[in-house]
């Protein structure tokens, strides 16, 4: 198990967002959270890197307990957030926004290895590397902000909404992308397409007021009533 979260409760202030939730990543695998608008999706990832300090419970990423691990520490050991939104350096290029992604020690040795690695993966991004950040498409923009993570070679990748605002073709061909990605890496990817998201995941979880209210393997969820009737509106 490459992350397992056990009875995480966290939130903002004094509101408490998340109640006790548990989920687990296998290695080289997607792991999709869905649920609706103010679930607290955003808040689990956000408390799994540790920019939301948890309020109680236990974090383990590859049997080591990270619970309350500061975000940097997170990212030497492997873990990183693509956060919503993306948050490119619009005016730097594509390829320097890569380079910024590759700071950390660890990763900066095998700097060229890694732009390598993400051209091969997004093949628009090496076309289009000497141009501004802030030129590109939203669907480049977000290829752009997964590729920059992967350059600081992560072995678990947090994604949040990547699909957000972007057309539906565009949607399905970046969430294949990450059955690519999971030869190496673990991924859990949040996702309000939820269709899409359980299309490429292989396991579900569905985060509803705060809690897991259920979850399975992805294509066991996409034929569940609750499922169906809640979020494909079928
Ligand atoms: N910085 C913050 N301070 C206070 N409350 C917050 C903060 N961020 C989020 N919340 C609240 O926490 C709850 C969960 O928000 P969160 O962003 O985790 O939901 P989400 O499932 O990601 O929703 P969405 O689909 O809209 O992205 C919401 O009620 C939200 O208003
Ligand atoms: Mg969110």
């Amino acid at each position: 198990m490459a992350l397992r979260v056990e009875e995480l409760s966290s939130g903002y202030g004094k509101v408490q967002v998340l109640f006790d939730i548990s989920l687990e990543a296998n290695d080289k695998s997607i792991t999709a959270l869905i649920g609706p608008n103010g679930a607290g999706k955003t808040t689990t990832l956000l408390s799994i890197m540790g920019v939301v300090k948890p309020w109680r419970g236990r974090i383990t990423f590859n049997g080591n307990d990270v619970t309350y691990m500061p975000p940097h520490k997170k990212v030497e050991l492997g873990i990183v957030l693509v956060p919503e939104g993306r948050r490119l350096f619009p005016n730097m290029t594509v390829e320097e926004n890569l380079i910024m992604g590759a700071y950390i020690k660890r990763a900066r040795q095998h700097l060229h290895d890694s732009l390598d690695y993400v051209y091969t993966l997004f093949p628009r991004l090496k076309e289009r590397r000497k141009q501004k950040a802030g030129t590109l498409s939203g669907g480049e923009q977000q290829m752009l902000a997964i590729a920059r993570a992967l350059m600081s070679r992560p072995s678990l990748l947090l994604v949040d909404e990547p699909s957000a605002g972007l057309a539906p073709k565009v949607v399905s061909e970046l969430l294949e992308t990450f059955k690519q990605i999971k030869e190496n890496i673990t991924i859990v990817l949040v996702e309000q397409n939820v269709s899409a998201a359980l299309a490429v995941a292989d396991t579900g979880y569905v985060l509803e007021n705060g809690k897991i209210v259920l979850s399975g393997p992805a294509a066991d969820l996409l034929e569940s009533d609750h499922v169906k009737k809640a979020y494909l509106g079928v």
